[in-house]
């Protein structure tokens, strides 16, 4: 069964096809990041302009790439929510047209599920239950993932996500948007050890995490050492090492409290290769399976909208779309 997916909730418009849920035909992430780098952030009119010039030729690409054609295509998964409502509006339309169109069916996906579904895209996919961690540029939450349409929320972020703290400190060490691969980039020529940061808590407010903190303390490190320049690096890693600290302490003790021996990093901060390596180690002594999304699926991409969709249509069939739903631009799960 094959599965056009499309995503357009932020700055990537993307389509893919995939197939039976678990093997990528095709998929094409068209990144506006040149269009919102000037800016410091996105700008949601901006974004939802860009994904009206990109998304024909996005969705032509990716169907013309998995070469089987749309008479071929037996679903249609789009990105429903969270995310801007204009640039969600996009895809959301587009689906609802071209399904209308065809008379094939489609589905509204969560991104977030879409993010829980990506390590299915991988060879060896986890068994359920399992926890997961999702940390992006927007959400930062650990999740018991009971199948492919039902998760449920441990806890999740206070205040930043890790990504957009990530973001945030680039900002502030002029390392351009979006921040995260930058700083990573940076703080491999640190001490992670130079600069103690504080590690927000990592054992207390159970799976709840708070990333504004450590943010206002590289800030004030900044501020206070007119020579930061001298040691941007060493800034730098002490930050990804707090971070990565913390998410990996919750999310193996989400596995403890759950009882769980598969564990999942998913969104744009599981491409942090200091993360993979730190819960890789942890998760061996511990006896845990890591599984994580290809590098190219932990960011906002459409063939993990089309794998959830994929269980949507076939697993839940009362989860089809309908003409007069909407998209939401808050996390719902
Ligand atoms: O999942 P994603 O593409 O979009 C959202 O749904 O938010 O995640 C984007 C976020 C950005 O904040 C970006 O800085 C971060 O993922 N990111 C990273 C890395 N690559 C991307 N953060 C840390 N290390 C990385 N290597
Ligand atoms: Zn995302």
């Amino acid at each position: 069964m094959n599965i056009l997916g499309i995503e357009t909730s932020c700055d990537e418009t993307a389509a893919a096809v995939v197939e039976n849920g678990c093997r990528v035909r095709s998929s094409v992430v068209a990144s506006q990041v040149d269009v919102h780098h000037e800016y410091g952030g996105v700008v949601p009119e901006l974004a939802a302009r860009k994904h009206i010039e990109n998304i024909c030729a996005v969705v032509d690409q990716a169907v013309a790439g998995a070469g089987i054609g749309m008479g071929n295509m037996d679903g249609i998964a789009v990105t429903r929510g969270p995310g801007l409502v204009g640039a969600l509006l996009v895809g959301f339309s587009f689906a609802k047209a071209l399904s209308y169109g065809t008379g094939i069916p489609w589905v509204g996906v969560d991104h977030l599920q879409g993010h829980l579904n990506s390590v299915f895209l991988a060879a060896r996919p986890p068994s359920f239950p399992f926890v997961a961690l999702l940390v992006s540029g927007g959400h930062t939450a650990v999740y018991h993932v009971i199948s492919h349409t039902d998760a449920r929320c441990l806890g999740h972020t206070r205040d930043d996500a890790a990504g957009e703290a990530f973001d945030k400190v680039a900002k502030m060490l002029a390392l351009g948007y979006p921040g995260g691969a930058a700083i990573s980039r940076m703080a491999g020529q640190g001490d992670p050890e130079k600069i103690n940061f504080p590690r927000a808590w990592i054992d207390k407010n159970g799976f709840a995490f708070s990333f504004s903190g450590l943010k206002t303390a590289v800030k004030r490190h900044i501020d206070t050492h007119a020579d930061y320049r001298s040691h941007m690096a060493d800034i730098a890693a002490g930050f990804e090492a707090a971070v990565v600290d913390v998410l990996c302490h919750k999310l193996l003790h989400a596995a403890e409290e759950t009882g769980c021996a598969d564990i999942a990093i998913v969104g744009g901060v599981a491409a942090n290769q200091r993360l993979r390596e730190a819960v890789s180690k942890a998760a061996g002594v511990q006896g845990l399976k890591l599984h994580v999304p290809d590098i190219s699926l932990c960011g906002d991409n459409a063939a993990m909208i089309a794998a959830a969709g994929y269980h949507h249509l076939v697993d839940a069939e009362g989860l089809r779309g309908r003409l007069d739903d909407d998209v939401y631009s808050r996390a719902r799960i």
